[in-house]
């Protein structure tokens, strides 16, 4: 059984038991991270904990132990044997446990902590082949750069995708682009890789960042401007990222080709750069090879 962290203290998960009464629970009164582990070691864990600081800020928890977040984390990847393995952290705090009443409880009340550790194996067929996409519209709130636990929308969304086969859910607010269900957009039109720029409608991704950052060195013309979704048929490429997705290659929008249908150069060029940081130079790995004459 794995060991997880509640509140303070590290127990087997099946030991690991919440209030009814905690305001996650109740109203999704909380904020979360998902940190990716190559080999034990973590992918931007600092630009992760800043950005939990500004989601924590947002919604106004109280929450002053951020410091000791990344030694939990490291400890339960160690304690759960998967320092040699691709592996996530999921953590969450959310304002605590008090009676079902809208205003905020007294701060007396102290956050609830909850972090776990997972294996994230690698999606080497689609991060190879790509994945088709389906185009919804964005019915999300307006905040969606704070990356709150209230996800219903999300998951209603990104079933619509499952349930036709497909790996993620486009969103589309007002004619434009936004995010997907749970990573980011990119298209390359004319060379240029476009993505909407951070704002409170999309969560500002921390893999993203990283791509934009590989561009500038990379000397890959990218520009962070909204997308119209009538400019699909323009596309010359596409990809997500996040996380989960790393850098994940789109060869369909709602059943049309992008582009020839196969991951791009641009596409592939990037994978190449983002993994040679991730899997090479954290894990050690030859995965990198898989791309090299591709
Ligand atoms: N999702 N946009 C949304 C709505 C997301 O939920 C995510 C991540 C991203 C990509 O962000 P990052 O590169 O920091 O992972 C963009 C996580 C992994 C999840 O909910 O599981």
């Amino acid at each position: 059984m794995s060991l997880v962290y509640l509140n303070g203290q590290f127990l087997s998960a099946d030991k690991a038991c919440i209030s009814p009464d905690d305001r996650g629970y109740y109203f999704a009164d909380g904020v979360y991270e998902v940190i990716k582990y190559y080999k034990g070691h973590p992918f931007c864990m600092d630009d992760h904990l800043a950005r939990l600081q500004n989601s924590l800020a947002s919604v106004r928890i109280n929450f002053n132990s951020l410091a000791e977040i990344e030694v939990i984390c490291n400890r339960l990847i160690v304690n759960n044997g998967l320092q040699s393995e691709y592996a996530g952290i999921y953590l969450q705090i959310t304002r605590g446990v008090a009676p079902r009443i809208h205003r905020f409880p007294p701060k007396s009340i102290t956050p609830s902590v909850y972090i776990r550790s997972f294996v994230m194996p690698v999606s080497l067929n689609e991060l190879v082949n790509g994945i088709r996409v389906i185009t919804r519209e964005d019915i999300r709130w307006l905040r969606c750069n704070i990356k709150s636990i209230s996800l219903l929308p999300n998951t209603l969304l990104f079933q619509e995708a499952v349930d036709e086969d497909a790996g993620e859910c486009f969103l589309i607010r007002d004619g434009m682009y936004t995010e997907a269900s749970h990573s980011n957009i990119m298209a390359v039109m004319n060379g240029m890789v476009y993505t909407h720029p951070d704002s409170n409608l999309i969560l500002s991704g921390i893999t993203k960042k990283a791509v934009i950052r590989i561009c500038r060195v990379a000397g890959i013309n990218m520009v962070e401007k909204p997308i119209k979704a009538s400019e699909t048929g323009n596309f010359e490429e596409c990809f997500i990222t996040g996380t989960g997705s790393e850098i994940m290659p789109v060869v369909s929008i709602d059943n049309k080709p992008v582009g020839n249908g196969l991951p791009g150069r641009v596409t592939r060029q990037l994978q190449k750069e983002l993994f040679r940081i991730t899997y090479q130079e954290l894990a050690g790995e030859e995965i990198y090879s898989i791309f090299a004459d591709s």
